[in-house]
């Protein structure tokens, strides 16, 4: 086919026909094998709990799908927050639900909250790219992918009747782009009816102020436009929650029982956990998988995308190419590469000629003190020489007096054997003068 042909081809835009039909052909079956695929594949169903310790996280769960799911009760010592997933098959009637419920333990124990927000927001991020990473894979299976996607946040809000904490404000603010956030109201049996009412809008109130995307259940679908409707003015929806069975009249009813009355979790006159299992199981179930993946993954998705480099060309006349990205990706990667090799080989030939430098510096510095060493070693020597001559001469000074002194002392010696021979001659020859020996030593 010629390439102006091609151009003809992908530009043509045919107006569909009307046709109307013989008789049956039988795609009118269509929503059908839907609806049996959808129920052989089963679903999966993924709620996020963020709430302070003890709020009544998983007591609200158990009412909502009314079971007991094995979850232990969080310490208030956690040093951060932690997410706990925990994933559950659960089946009515021929209905495959895999369940995942992800505690945010630790929530709001923390002295410093400044950072509570982000724990959360990775986990949501980490589900997000591992959907992503998969989408991407050459040999992708998403069919049968088990997706831990977030589809709903259920914001425990603690009953103050004061207003909203900015630890909610500021959770709430971050999580709002990533998941589709439904507030609710814990304990709302220890609040009054009257303050109630206040409280509801002072934190609607709050959330418009500060700019909060809440998740607003659907419109568009004619089916539950107008129940919808009705529901999002109930926002934030007030609960109790409680697997006690309480005998009410001659019915057995799940409710908390109290000195003074019992709170009936399923009456519309006591809380609004109708509503939220309405809203949240039984009718908008679907569109929560549905915009997480639409709206919220696709935000993610476009993100990462455009920070690898990849961009949606200028409409029709320069359509996207994920081979031209690729290759201005790689160029750019590549050259990048160099630029940081060549810093790194700079880098190094610089600390080499620092080290040499130092080296030559550090041998100056020895060979200057070896010079040193070896004057003060000479000087020394000097003295030394001086020394031993000075002594030897003094040896030779002593050894010649010590000769004349037994020179003379043999002299002396000789003389007094002498004496005795002589003494008479000497008697007679020198009577009357004495002899005295005075040695003088040189
Ligand atoms: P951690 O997982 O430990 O953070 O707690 P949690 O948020 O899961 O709270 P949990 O469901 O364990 O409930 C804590 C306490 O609150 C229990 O004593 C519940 O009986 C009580 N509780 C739960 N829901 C309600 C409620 O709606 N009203 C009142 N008054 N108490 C409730
Ligand atoms: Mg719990």
């Amino acid at each position: 086919m010629a390439a102006t042909d091609l151009e003809r081809f992908s530009n043509a835009e045919p107006e569909p026909r009307s046709l109307s039909l013989g008789g049956h052909v039988g795609f009118d079956s269509l929503p059908d094998q839907l609806v049996s695929k959808s129920v052989t594949q089963g679903f999966s169903f993924n709620i996020l709990c963020v709430g302070e310790t003890g709020i009544g996280k998983s007591t609200l769960m158990n009412t909502l799908f009314n079971t007991t799911f094995e979850t232990e009760e969080a310490s208030h010592h956690e040093e951060c927050v932690r997410l706990r997933p925990q994933t559950y098959d659960l089946q009515e009637s021929n209905v495959h639900l895999k369940l995942t419920i992800v505690d945010a333990v630790g929530f709001g124990d923390q002295i410093n909250k400044d950072e509570s927000y982000r724990p959360i927001v990775d986990y949501i991020d980490a589900q997000f790219e591992n959907y992503l990473q998969e989408e991407l894979k050459i040999r992708r299976s998403l069919f049968d992918y088990q997706d831990t996607r977030v589809h709903v946040c259920l914001y425990f809000i603690t009953p103050t009747g004061h207003s909203l904490k900015s630890l909610d404000l500021v959770t709430m603010k971050k999580l709002d782009s990533k998941v589709n956030i439904i507030p609710i109201i814990a304990k709302a049996d220890t609040i009054s009816k009257s303050e109630l009412h206040k409280f509801k809008i002072k934190i609607m109130g709050e959330l418009v102020s500060n700019g909060v995307q809440i998740y607003q259940f659907p419109t568009d679908d004619e089916a539950v436009a107008e129940i919808n409707a009705v529901m999002n003015a109930h926002l934030p929806f007030a609960v109790v929650g409680s697997t006690e069975e309480v005998k009410v009249g001659n019915k057995l009813v799940r409710a908390r029982q109290y000195p003074w009355g019992v709170v009936q979790v399923e009456n519309e006159n006591h809380c609004d956990f109708v509503k939220l299992r309405e809203m949240l199981i039984r009718v908008n179930m679907e569109d929560l998988r549905e915009q997480t993946h639409s709206r919220h993954y696709e935000l993610y998705r476009r993100c990462k995308l455009e920070e690898m480099g990849f961009q949606d060309g200028d409409g029709d006349s320069q359509p996207f190419s994920l081979q031209e990205t690729y290759e201005a990706k790689r160029k750019e990667f590549l050259s990048e590469l160099q630029r940081k090799e060549e810093e790194m080989r700079q880098m190094f030939v610089n600390k080499v000629k620092e080290t040499e430098l130092e080296l030559k510096e550090k041998e100056r510095e020895l060979h200057e003190k070896f010079e040193h060493l070896k004057r003060v070693h000479q000087e020394e020597k000097r003295k030394v020489e001086e020394k031993r001559r000075e002594l030897e001469e003094e040896t030779s000074a002593f050894n010649r007096r010590r000769a004349a002194v037994e020179a003379l002392q043999s002299q002396a010696l000789h003389a007094t054997s002498q004496q005795p021979l002589r003494k008479d001659k000497d008697k007679k020859k020198a009577s009357g003068w004495s002899s005295i020996y005075s040695v003088t030593i040189p």
